[in-house]
């Protein structure tokens, strides 16, 4: 009796040998492989030039006028659109496609989906810098740039919920997933209320920047709603192997998020210090619930980063929670911008991109066609360079902008160029992973 025919064999519409299944299933491995590299490379481009380098810019020209306000509120927007979009927005959207297990069931021309997402995204936020910083047409670019943000979510959203768990035992989606669902809402919410905001200015705005008070509330969406449920998503999946933690208790993490989105839904309203005490119970609660600070139960996986990636990641989550408790001082404090700016560099820098300087390098060498992290030592000393530039970032900012020591305006540029080396370091190590031969292919 001869067997059913595999997927793969109907796709070709005749029998086929083990081995010829093996070259499909490895061709198709490759060129998803390639789509994530694409992701990651053009996320690192967005980080380093009009993310960083307009960041940093941003800083050098605020400290040196000793006056936070002293820089277009347009320029510093496209800075924040391009690190949260055109970089870590860009990450989730690559390791999100790679993902998906139906991909590795589609032949290339369907896979075209990924090209066109990226195509879309990638344009969206290109356009929506050069808006912000050249202001040209801005009325008819700045809402069309979040119209493709938001075509190019649609098809991941699209691909992304076709896919069905195939083993019905498996029909019950895990809880990492579930907090994974919970942040691509956020993005969509994101991306909606980004849509909005553009039409409204387009319309009835002087300028493409969006109010102050506006975008206060729209940046807690964009961080607590939309990347921090994405970052305690992807903890839940990986963390308890790469650190040995115990099992994730399921239910407090479901809360924490439950927590997170109402924090969010009160900020919204305006309610900035209710908001930030329930962000901070959101966030104790989610690492109570990954066990993050408890004995664990084997010891951590750290073969192929640096030894130091448990400490790390557990200071990511420090910095959350010092960003959480910044947030509650400045809302109870009159004139509070440069505690407000400490707090939002916490999150960004000490908790994101700490996280994905440590969960990156450990993940994206293997998703690229089991590459090896170029360097480890690399990989440290970035993370290294991240937490120094951060520390001097956040008590600078505080120390300077809130007038309490004069001389912490000098620190400030030291604190830009000490991040600038660590993101400069971290993109080092995975474009030169990346342009390594992976093994297989080594004779
Ligand atoms: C790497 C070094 C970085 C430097 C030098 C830098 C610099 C700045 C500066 C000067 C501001 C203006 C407000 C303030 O003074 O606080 C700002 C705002 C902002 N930054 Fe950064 N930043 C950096 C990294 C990041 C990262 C990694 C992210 C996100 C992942 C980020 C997201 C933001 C956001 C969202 C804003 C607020 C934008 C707005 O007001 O709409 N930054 N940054």
């Amino acid at each position: 009796m001869s067997a059913l025919p595999t997927r793969i064999e109907k796709e070709a519409g005749r029998p086929l040998t083990p081995l010829q299944i093996f070259d499909i299933t490895a061709a198709r491995e490759t060129t998803l492989s390639r789509l994530l590299m694409l992701y990651i490379s053009t996320g690192l481009l967005f980080m380093l030039l009009p993310g960083t380098f307009l960041g940093v810019w941003n800083l050098l020209a605020i400290s040196s006028r000793h006056a936070a306000d002293s820089v277009s509120a347009g320029w510093i927007q496209a800075h924040g659109h391009a690190q949260i979009f055109g970089w870590i927005g860009t990450f989730i959207l690559g390791i999100g496609f790679y993902s998906i297990p139906k991909l590795r069931r589609l032949n290339s021309f369907a896979l075209s989906v990924v090209r066109s997402s990226w195509a879309l995204w990638t344009t969206g936020v290109t356009l929506r810098w050069l808006t912000n910083v050249y202001q040209w047409q801005w009325r008819t670019l700045l809402p069309l740039s979040a119209a493709l943000e938001l075509a190019a979510f649609a098809i991941f959203f699209r691909t992304v919920s076709g896919h069905r768990p195939q083993d019905s035992d498996k029909s019950k989606l895990e809880e990492w997933v579930l907090v994974v669902i919970a942040g691509s809402v956020g993005l969509l919410l994101t991306l909606l209320v980004n849509f909005g905001i553009t039409l409204v200015l387009a319309i009835r705005g002087t300028s493409p920047e969006i109010p102050a008070e506006f975008d206060q509330r729209f940046l807690v969406l964009q961080t607590w709603g939309f990347l921090v449920p994405f970052v305690w998503g992807f903890s839940a999946k990986w963390l308890p192997v790469f650190l040995g933690l115990r099992p994730v208790r399921g239910r407090a993490l479901l809360l924490a998020v439950g927590i997170n989105f109402a924090g969010v839904l009160i900020a919204s309203a305006g309610w900035m210090m209710t908001a930030s005490l329930v962000l901070v119970a959101g966030l104790i609660t989610a690492v109570y619930s990954l066990r993050l600070l408890e004995s664990t139960a084997r010891p951590a996986k750290v073969k192929g980063v640096h030894t130091s990636f448990p400490v790390f990641v557990r200071l990511a989550y420090i910095w959350a929670l010092v960003a959480g408790v910044l947030g509650i001082w400045a809302a109870s404090v009159q004139n509070s911008h440069g505690i407000w700016g400490a707090s939002r560099h916490a999150l960004t820098v000490g908790f994101l991109a700490t996280m994905v300087f440590a969960i990156g390098q450990r993940v994206l060498p293997a998703f690229s066609g089991m590459r090896l992290l170029f360097s480890t030592k690399l990989m440290f000393v970035a993370t290294v360079f991240l937490a120094i530039g951060c520390l001097l970032r956040v008590s600078s900012e505080i120390l300077a902008y809130q007038g309490l020591v004069r001389s912490a305006w000098s620190w400030l540029p030291v604190s830009a160029i000490t991040e600038m080396t660590a993101v400069t370091l971290f993109a080092v190590n995975l474009l030169a992973t990346f342009a390594r031969r992976p093994p297989s292919t080594l004779s």
